[in-house]
């Protein structure tokens, strides 16, 4: 069982794979990006990184968008169980450094935006509409496990 139809696995998957390709540009372009929309999300949990940073940047890119890539991995395998125990973890280990669904939103909500810039033609609308479901799937899931940790 899964939440992904063979469709949507195989937009995912095809994409993911450009962007793995070349893992360290984007990784570094996405947070340059990121921290040019949300200056305070820098300020707030990047104080130590810089944009100009390109080494200390790009290296946190490749750790961030190589978790996404486990993402991509059980969503290939079909494996929502795995899915879920992941990003409850990173859900887990990021609460620890007081981000919270807020964080989160401005995460997927960028990333989809970084994907459908630098994609572009290779992003069908189609292609788009998987990426959402995969990022919505994820806040879900964190805004779950953020419940749950606040009700223990
Ligand atoms: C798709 C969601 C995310 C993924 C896959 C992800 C992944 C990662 C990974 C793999 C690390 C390095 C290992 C660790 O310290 O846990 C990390 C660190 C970190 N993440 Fe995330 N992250 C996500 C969302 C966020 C959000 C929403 C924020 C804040 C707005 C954030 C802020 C941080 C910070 C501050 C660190 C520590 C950086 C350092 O001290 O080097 N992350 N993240």
């Amino acid at each position: 069982m899964s939440a992904f139809n063979d469709s949507e696995v195989h937009l995912l998957t095809s994409t993911w794979a450009l962007v793995e390709a070349d893992l360290s540009s984007h990784g570094l372009n996405y947070f340059q990006y990121l921290f040019t929309e949300y200056p305070e999300v820098q300020a707030k949990y990047f104080p130590m990184m810089s944009m100009n940073d390109v080494i200390n940047l790009g290296a946190h890119g490749i750790k961030v968008l190589s978790d996404v890539g486990i993402m991509v991995r059980f969503v290939k395998e079909k494996n929502d169980l795995e899915l879920v125990t992941k990003i409850n973890k990173v859900t887990q280990n990021h609460c620890k450094k007081g981000v919270g669904l807020v964080g989160f939103k401005v995460v997927t909500k960028t990333l989809h935006e970084y994907l459908v810039m630098s994609l572009g033609a290779n992003l069908t609308p189609e292609g788009g509409k998987a990426w959402k479901k995969l990022l919505d799937t994820l806040l879900i899931v964190v805004e779950q496990e953020l419940n749950r940790k606040d009700a223990q």
